[in-house]
């Protein structure tokens, strides 16, 4: 397997505040990586940084092996950088169809693809995005970053603030797209359990650090020490 992204000691915020700190990890092509942690930890401002879009302050991050320091966030949307922000910011003029056809790259994924992954979107597709649940917005955001077709997929608690019924639907069909290997990627959740079973590697945040680092399998069964980082019984 080859190293897609790695962070070395990356240390980053907004204007003169320190967020995240002396943060290093490496997500494999092909694998995936839980980040983990409570309320207001970090977690979103980790994404924010691989994607470019807070002030680095110290340390480097590599896309396959390449500085990305003097990258820009749209040239690292164009390296292969995929999005679902925990605000989802679907089209909500453009019907399901159109939101997906405007971001369309050629790759596996495509219209039929996402249908075939999400089929409630496929019931929907002439639906304007403001006519959606909010767990078919969910859909459709996850499902216009895939037609991207980025090499790697960062989601931001994709289940936060959804119907359990139609969070388990999510949950399913991420769950599905990481473990067919179909894309590389890392899920930001608060939800322990659920990120766990998608996923193969992970890290828990504390104050913008990295507390733990683990074979998602291996930190899932250790329930105390789960407990003890992020308050589940
Ligand atoms: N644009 C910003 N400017 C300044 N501070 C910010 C900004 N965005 C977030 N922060 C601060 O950074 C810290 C971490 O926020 P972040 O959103 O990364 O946490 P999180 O782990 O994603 O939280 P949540 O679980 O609530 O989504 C918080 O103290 C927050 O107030
Ligand atoms: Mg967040």
């Amino acid at each position: 397997m080859s190293e897609i992204l790695s962070l070395q000691g990356v240390t980053a915020g907004y204007g003169d505040a320190v967020i995240i700190e002396d943060i290093s990890l490496a997500v494999e092509q092909g694998a995936s990586l839980a980040v983990l942690g409570r309320n207001g930890v970090g977690k979103t401002t980790l994404l924010r940084t691989l994607l470019g879009a807070t002030r680095q302050f110290r340390g480097d991050i590599q896309w396959r092996g390449k500085s990305l320091a003097s990258v820009d966030s749209v040239q690292r949307a164009r390296l292969g950088m995929g999005w679902v922000p925990q605000q989802r910011g679907v089209f909500r003029s453009l019907t399901v169809e159109e939101n997906l056809s405007v971001v369309a790259r050629p790759g596996f994924w495509s219209h039929e693809t996402v249908w075939k992954l999400f089929p409630r979107l496929k019931e929907r597709k002439y639906h304007y995005g403001d006519q959606l649940s909010g767990g078919e917005q969910q859909m459709l955001a996850i499902g216009r970053a895939l037609m991207t077709n980025p090499e790697l997929l960062l989601l931001d608690e994709p289940l936060e603030g959804l119907a359990p019924l139609v969070a388990e639907e999510v949950e399913i069909a991420v769950g599905k797209m990481i473990g067919e290997g179909t894309v590389t990627a890392i899920v930001v959740e608060q939800h322990p359990i659920v990120a766990l079973k998608m996923t193969s590697q992970a890290i828990v945040l504390e104050r913008g650090r990295i507390c733990h680092s683990a074979a998602s399998d291996v930190l899932a069964a250790d329930e105390a020490l789960l407990d003890s980082m992020l308050g589940v019984a």
